[in-house]
């Protein structure tokens, strides 16, 4: 921990006397500062660092009220009709000869009764006492208790408790004032510090080009930074619109009841498109379409889904299908590429668990060899999902996906028929905005060839969704482009989902 220079002086102070609870004054006097703000201010760095304790201290000082402040300045009733005592004439010590000392009669009755409380008698008119000492001797620490008071409240604690209580029972000579006051005290860590490492040191509180031009930074040391003190508001940062979106998704299927599946990247031809009964001779599975990898060039595939898809693509296997015919190329399957579609995680994991229903979803980014435009991408994202129950249908499918898109914020979905190799019936999913039906993603029920081969005895619903279509729907964006341009400025102003 280090200490900055005012830290470092108090706590070298207190060494000096390691056991002392340390008053504020006690502290303002040690270090020579004018403003207790250095001892709190420091106080709370050495109280976090562990080396001092703070305690808070009650206490009661007493100071001279208005009569006080007169008794200081003219001596006490008692005092003065004492001193005149001892000077009258025997035959004037008596009412007469008070009042006409110049003793006032409001005074006069009260200044004789504190007399005669402290041994004075009146006899036959006249005022005698029979132990003058301790009657002077009494007066005398009153005056001496006024006088110490004089311009120096006290705290209780350091005075005679019997004459506080004597004054307090006399109008206005004492008053009271109750306050709360704190000591600093060595822990024991901080009376074991070494003084010697804390001589205060020269300490840069600002970095300049200046300084650092030169040399003297290099034996300096830097203030270190109050990260307490207040600074102004940075805007705040946000997550990224689309980082929002997808985790609105996520929340979305989540609450629908779906668990959330992952894939790697790099996949086999085999499982993104074999496995899905997509023909090698397919026009996406082209170098134009799809990006093929020369590193790794083949990703290793389990030889008995290699044997079951040659079957199901030769002649169907026995799902009841004639195939595609030909002959399949197993070598042709095991190309590496980089997934073009996140179908290729929900085939998996039905291979994975062909015998336990599911609903399940997945939010994923695809590769295609696009080129970019207004609406494409060479990397996007889609959404995907299965339902593998017994009762799956098509109606469950088309509920599911207008469940979700109402809850995205977008009620009205239309269906049309459509074609993948790996559904069937295919359909296409619509949503409607802004007057146009716009295509939002592919769907269906997967082909007997799909599943029966890996176990699967009911049907499977299934769909993949763009999701920069559907930001952008969400976002109000028409280039699809926007989404991943760096532009803070922009971004910070998209809407919060
Ligand atoms: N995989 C298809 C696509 O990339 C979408 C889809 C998924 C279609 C599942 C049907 C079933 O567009």
């Amino acid at each position: 921990m280090s200490l900055g220079n005012n830290e470092r002086r108090m706590l070298r102070m207190m060494l000096s006397d390691p056991k002392r609870a340390w008053s504020l004054d006690g502290l303002l006097e040690a270090t020579g500062w004018t403003d207790q703000v250095h001892v709190a201010g420091a106080g709370t760095v050495l109280v976090e660092a562990g080396l001092v304790e703070i305690a808070k201290v009650d206490s009661r000082i007493v100071s001279l009220g208005s009569e006080g402040e007169k008794a200081a300045a003219d001596g006490l009733l008692e005092s003065r009709i004492w001193d005149w005592m001892q000077s009258a004439e025997a035959a004037e010590r008596n009412m007469q000869g008070l009042f006409g000392a110049g003793f006032e009669r409001h005074e006069a009755g009260p200044g004789v009764g504190l007399l005669k409380a402290l041994g004075v008698k009146v006899e036959g008119g006249s005022f005698v006492c029979d132990d003058e000492s301790s009657v002077a001797a009494a007066i005398a620490s009153r005056s001496a208790f006024i006088e110490s008071l004089t311009g120096a409240p006290a705290d209780e604690e350091s005075l005679d408790s019997d004459l506080v209580k004597h004054f307090i029972g006399r109008k206005n000579l004492i008053s009271i004032e109750e306050s709360t006051s704190r000591t600093w005290t060595l822990t024991k860590d901080g009376a074991a510090t070494d003084a010697s490492s804390l001589e205060e040191v020269e300490q840069i509180g600002q970095i300049t080009p200046e300084l650092l031009q030169g040399d003297s930074w290099r034996d300096a040391e830097f203030k270190p930074f109050d990260v307490n003190a207040p600074a102004p508001i940075p805007a705040g940062g946000r997550p990224h619109p689309m980082q929002a979106l997808i985790e609105r998704i996520r929340s979305v299927f989540l609450e629908m009841g779906f668990s959330e599946i992952e894939g790697d990247y790099v996949q086999s031809a085999g499982w993104n498109m074999d496995a899905l009964f997509i023909p090698q001779s397919h026009p996406a599975r082209t170098m134009q379409d799809t990006f093929y990898l020369a590193e790794p060039e083949q990703v290793e595939v389990e030889p008995k889904f290699l044997d079951m898809w040659a079957k199901v693509h030769e002649h169907g296997h026995d799902t009841g299908s004639k195939g595609w015919g030909g002959t399949f190329d197993k070598e042709e399957a095991k190309k590496g590429l980089l997934r073009t579609h996140t179908t290729v995680n929900t085939i998996r994991h039905i291979a994975e668990k062909p015998h336990e229903p599911c609903r399940v979803f997945g939010i994923g980014r695809v590769f295609r060899q696009e080129t970019i435009d207004r609406t494409h991408l060479p990397e996007f994202h889609q959404i995907e999902g299965i339902i593998h129950e017994p009762d799956a249908n098509l109606p469950m499918l088309i509920s599911t996906l207008k469940t979700f898109y109402a809850k995205m914020g977008y009620p009205d979905v239309r269906v049309r028929p459509a074609y993948f190799p790996y559904t069937e019936p295919s359909v296409e999913v619509e949503v409607y905005w802004r007057g146009e039906w716009l295509e939002l993603g592919g769907s269906g029920i997967f082909r007997p060839e799909v599943t029966e081969p890996l176990g699967s005895e009911w049907p499977v619903c299934a769909w993949g969704m763009g999701l920069e279509r559907l930001a952008m729907l969400v976002l109000g964006l028409d280039d699809i482009r926007e989404l991943y341009q760096p532009d803070l400025e922009r971004l910070s102003k998209m809407p919060i989902l």
